[in-house]
């Protein structure tokens, strides 16, 4: 198919519609078959569950042109397997596994005009979403749900790509104990966005947020689990029940044993720890790996040796490999790389 005149380099993170989305409803306690539609609007019921109640939970994945010209997607069997539990915490019915691959497989092929080329730093990220579609006004579940994927080419999710960032330590909670920090719902992100418009405000890119029980241990970020390197060399990331469970994240902890045979230690970390770690990087498939620089809380410093220029040689190490295992220069373990 032939490319989209887009200017790949200067994408950001946003928006773009494309041509074809994939839409299946649920009703009388069956999906229907689902289908292409050139449709980006939705019609639902003024009281649908997910504008009363929020009933609605999502994924978050990319296609990538490998150096052979291949669209790939990176592990969505994860992705499927996340939303199935994701749905199932909001009681809404799970959308077949197999089915989701296919769903995704079908929206990136009816828009391979729109995923950037290899090399162009860009990316098709695929956003596949649940959510109930009839008038609840009682708080329950709703009967009917619509499950839809769409897709948007993406460039880095923090302006400047690969410079480090400034983060905060966030007065506010992103996620109770025994809540549901460790799905994917559009409520984790609605409760995050005063928090980081607030961080915005105050002059930060992001909010580290603490475990709210103690406060005292490091959890993640709105939207990116944390990865640390000690001085040492060791990769340390955190381990809470109440953090998402990131792709990206296992994929890495998989690269920096496997690949770079480095130690990795997947614990409680105490925010008072983090003073001493040589490196930080955000890690998601927006963030990718994004290096933080700075962290500050309530106006202490952390300022990691890495600096606000580059990132550090780990991060770097497992961005490369990450990356490269993504756009087929690398070869990837079995079951990682998904060919369309
Ligand atoms: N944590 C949060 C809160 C997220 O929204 C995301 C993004 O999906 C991640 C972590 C990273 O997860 P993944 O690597 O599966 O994209
Ligand atoms: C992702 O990385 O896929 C996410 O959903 C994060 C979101 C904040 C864009």
């Amino acid at each position: 198919m032939e490319k989209k005149n887009i200017d790949w380099g200067n994408l950001g993170f946003s928006y773009i519609q494309t041509d074809k989305r994939y839409v299946s409803n649920y009703k009388d306690g069956a999906w229907d078959e689902g289908t292409l539609t050139s449709d980006a609007t939705v019609q639902i019921s003024e009281c649908a569950g997910v504008l009363q109640y929020a009933q609605t939970v999502f994924e978050g994945l990319k296609a990538y042109t490998t150096e052979d010209g291949h669209i790939v997607t990176f592990r969505p069997d994860l992705n499927a397997a996340r939303l199935e539990s994701s749905a199932k915490r909001l009681e809404i019915p799970v959308f077949p596994q197999d089915r989701f691959i296919e769903s995704v497989e079908q929206v990136v092929r009816a828009n391979a005009g729109y995923v950037p080329p290899f090399g162009s730093g860009a990316t098709l990220y695929i956003r596949p979403y649940m959510f109930g579609s009839n008038a609840v006004i009682g708080v329950k579940p709703a009967d009917e749900y619509q499950y839809r994927v769409f897709c948007t080419p993406v460039g880095p999710y923090f302006k400047g790509g690969a410079k480090p960032i400034t983060i905060r330590v966030c007065d506010y909670d992103r996620a109770a104990p025994h809540g549901t920090g460790n799905i994917k719902a559009g409520l984790n992100y609605a409760m995050s966005l005063y928090a980081i418009m607030d961080a915005h405000r105050a002059g930060f890119d992001e909010n580290m947020y603490l475990d709210a029980a103690t406060r005292k241990n490091v959890e993640e970020t709105g939207g990116a689990n944390f990865l640390f390197v000690t001085k040492d060399g060791k990769v340390v990331t955190p381990k809470s029940n109440s953090i998402l469970p990131s792709i990206t994240r296992r994929s890495l902890v998989y690269v920096a044993k496997e690949y770079l045979g480095l130690e990795v230690e997947e614990r409680v970390i105490p925010f008072e720890e983090v003073k001493d770690f040589a490196e930080c990087g955000l890690c998601g498939t927006a963030a990718v790996i994004s290096p933080v620089g700075k962290i500050v809380d309530h106006g202490n410093e952390i300022c990691f040796p890495s600096g606000m220029e580059d990132m550090g040689p780990i991060t770097r190490k497992l961005y490369e490999t990450l990356t490269g295992i993504q756009m087929g220069k690398i070869e990837a373990p079995k079951g990682w790389i998904h060919v369309i």
